[in-house]
């Protein structure tokens, strides 16, 4: 397969996956919602705006946008999660199925680009910016979360004790991130870094968080299926070092949101 056509599939795969949970996804979206909410103080205070939700999910932060905004755009690559999001949300977002590498708006339609938690999904990086800036007005803003490298670093290394196999997806650091957003024709505002340490009670219940939020498509994965029994023993015994005195999983995820403008160039 072209390395094109390896990124059509992955991008069919996430779609997939992340359509599949799209029912469970709001109970297990805790720290979406803490990431989402994080962003509103960046968030301008004006409502004659155009707003894109770019990778607008089940629609819980297009929502909360389409009542401050006069213009709300939900762009979304799974079906399912924009079927969900179409019926549950406020009558006036226009939904749009598409992929954030290919964005179906005219150029310069845009005051705000909003996307919470997808932008690690983005797959070459550069083309995704490329779009952002191009469907956005001189002066426009991208406001962001994504996950950055160190993230769910405990899974990471106890799979490592097991196997060379891929488990996580790759996360690009704090600085790859600056350098991508920092363009000829873009500059990052302002940026902030933090972990958030969610509980668990043990790793199935942490699988089945990642499993709920449509995050367990893995590109390079080399073994398919289910890993084996004695694998995944294995690498619960190792994460159990991790583990806090009362018995608690920890699981850490490095929180990266970004403030971008567009430049008047
Ligand atoms: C972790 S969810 C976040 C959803 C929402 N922003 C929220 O805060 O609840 C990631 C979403 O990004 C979407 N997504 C992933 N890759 C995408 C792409 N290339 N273009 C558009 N959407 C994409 C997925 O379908 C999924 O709905």
């Amino acid at each position: 397969m072209t390395a094109n056509r390896i990124r059509q599939h992955n991008k069919k795969k996430i779609a997939e996956s992340f359509g599949s949970a799209s029912k469970s996804y709001d109970v297990s979206a805790r720290l979406q919602r803490f990431s989402g909410k994080h962003l509103m103080p960046w968030l301008p205070n004006r409502h004659d705006l155009t707003v894109l939700d770019l990778g607008s999910g089940t629609g819980f932060f297009t929502n909360l946008l389409a009542t401050s905004y006069r213009q709300v755009i939900g762009l979304d690559l799974s079906k399912e999660m924009l079927r969900f999001a179409k019926e549950s949300r406020h009558k006036d977002i226009v939904w749009v199925e598409a992929d954030a590498h290919k964005i179906p708006l005219q150029d310069e339609s845009i005051d705000l680009i909003y996307s919470n938690l997808v932008i690690q999904w983005f797959e070459p990086l550069d083309v995704a910016i490329k779009e952002m800036l191009r469907v956005l007005k001189p002066g426009g803003l991208i406001i962001f979360t994504t996950l950055v490298d160190g993230t769910l670093y405990e899974l990471k290394s106890s799979w490592r004790q097991v196997d060379d196999d891929q488990h996580v997806i790759d996360f690009k650091t704090e600085a790859q991130l600056d350098e991508h957003f920092n363009t000829n024709n873009s500059s990052v505002l302002e940026h902030k870094c933090q972990d958030i340490v969610l509980e668990y009670q043990n790793v199935i219940h942490l699988a089945r968080e990642l499993k709920g939020l449509g995050a367990n498509h893995l590109p390079k994965k080399q073994n398919r299926g289910l890993s084996g029994k004695d694998k995944w023993f294995k690498m619960t015994d190792h994460y159990q070092d991790f583990c806090e005195p009362n018995g608690i999983y920890p699981a850490t995820y490095r929180l990266y949101s970004g403030l971008v403008v567009k430049l008047n160039t």
